[in-house]
């Protein structure tokens, strides 16, 4: 949570919403505007409305490439050449702040900005989007998840990487100059003539980075976990049951019982040990960019991936939910937006209302999608209800609810 300098006797409001949302030339909206008074919020609409880009745009309130991973030239409006831009009023703790995020294509011949995007804070034009981790804590569900379990060890590695993010906003800052000094070893130790010290200098940057990124992943996961270990008796368990979660790396590993010096000496020897593998390779065969986030079904003491894909999304949405309650409890009670991308039609009656119940329990702003406004009427009385169609966004009056 950030606090103004000179304004430390602000009370403090205990949620974070979103009170209006614009985007301009956004994939499929060409202009669109939602002022939402709620805490559940239901966009319902055919399949190809625009529920999940409404969505995306929210999650590009947060530093990074949104839920999507996409390239920001695709989130320009097919044929429009003005590029995109996503504002946002929001409402948190230390009262409104106004968030703009805005991408600029190039005309013809004129040159594009590539893959950066601006990020005004009240106005301000910020160095980074970096900045906007300290407004916003936002986490996600998606369709493209459910493979998060039984698919590649990257994906979790990322979802590791936004989960530490929420609990440290410059978690992503380390994440990138990771990669970077990954690439430019690479490149140096590819040479057949490199030069030794320039590749030593690098080394020992990428070894600090390396135990820095690896801490803050042990850091968030202790969050979580002890998070976990203390409401596993809620009775919602058992609809979304506890997780047990262990970061499988080498350098997080080392880190719980070493300290980060050693462990970082030891790191920077195994670099300079390695230039001949690793050359051979083509890669950087060991370190934090290879781990792994290990998942089980505590009830069941299953493997994540071993379970069914019913219970895969339980076990997702549980695990969001405590990492949710986790950063609430950890930022002075302020609960993350959650986006709930379709998640309501996996589920049946029991858990969607369970899930209902977490949500408000929870205090989050929850954007949820779904193509049945039926999935959403049993919470109509807590829900406000938007119909999404050919890029606009209407709200859906109590008396058109029950039509
Ligand atoms: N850059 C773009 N410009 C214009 N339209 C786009 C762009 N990118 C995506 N679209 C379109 O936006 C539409 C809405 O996509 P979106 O994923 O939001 O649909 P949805 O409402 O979530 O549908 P579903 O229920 O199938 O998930 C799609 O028809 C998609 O092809
Ligand atoms: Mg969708």
């Amino acid at each position: 949570m950030q606090l103004r300098p000179g304004e430390p006797d602000l009370p403090l409001k205990s949620s974070l919403t979103i009170a209006s949302l614009t985007l301009s030339s956004f994939r499929n909206y060409d202009s669109a505007r939602i002022e939402p008074s709620g805490g559940l919020i239901a966009l319902c609409g055919h399949n190809g409305a625009g529920k999940t880009n409404l969505l995306e745009a929210i999650s590009l309130l947060t530093p990074g490439r949104g839920l999507r991973g996409a390239a920001f030239d695709d989130l320009v409006r097919t044929g429009q050449d003005r590029g995109w831009a996503v504002a946002a009023l929001l409402d948190g703790p230390v009262g409104e702040v106004r968030l703009g995020t805005s991408w600029q294509g190039g005309g013809d011949g004129e040159p594009v900005s590539g893959n950066s995007r601006e990020v005004r804070v009240d106005g301000q034009v910020q160095r980074s989007a970096g900045a906007l981790a300290e407004h916003v804590r936002a986490l996600w569900v998606t369709p493209a998840m459910d493979r998060l379990f039984a698919g590649p060890a990257s994906d979790r590695r990322r979802f590791l990487d936004r989960l530490t993010a929420t609990f440290d906003p410059s978690h992503g800052t380390r994440v990138n100059a990771l990669d970077r000094l990954l690439r430019e070893r690479n490149r140096l130790n590819s040479e057949e003539h490199f030069e030794a010290r320039w590749l030593g200098s690098v080394e020992a940057q990428l070894a600090q980075t390396a135990v820095a990124v690896a801490a803050a992943r042990n850091d968030a996961i202790a969050a979580v976990r002890s998070f976990i270990t203390n409401t596993r008796a809620r009775d919602s368990e058992r609809l979304f049951p506890w997780a047990e979660v262990i970061v499988d790396g080498e350098l997080e590993q080392q880190l719980i019982d070493r300290p980060a010096v050693q462990i970082e000496d030891e790191y920077r020897t195994l670099l300079l040990d390695s230039r001949g593998l690793d050359r051979a390779a083509g890669r950087t065969l060991r370190g934090p960019h290879r781990a792994d986030l290990l998942v089980s079904h505590g009830p069941r003491q299953m493997e994540a991936r071993l379970c069914s894909t019913g219970e895969q999304k339980a076990l997702l949405i549980g695990l969001v939910l405590a990492q949710a309650r986790a950063v609430r409890e950890t930022f002075g009670g302020v609960a993350p937006l959650l986006l709930l991308d379709e998640v309501a039609a996996h589920l049946d009656g029991v858990r969607r209302a369970a899930l209902m119940d977490e949500l408000l329990e929870l205090g989050s702003q929850a954007w949820m999608t779904g193509t049945d406004r039926q999935l959403f009427e049993a919470a109509s009385s807590c829900t406000e209800i938007y119909e999404v169609a050919d890029g606009q966004i209407t709200p859906v009056g109590p008396e058109q609810e029950t039509a």
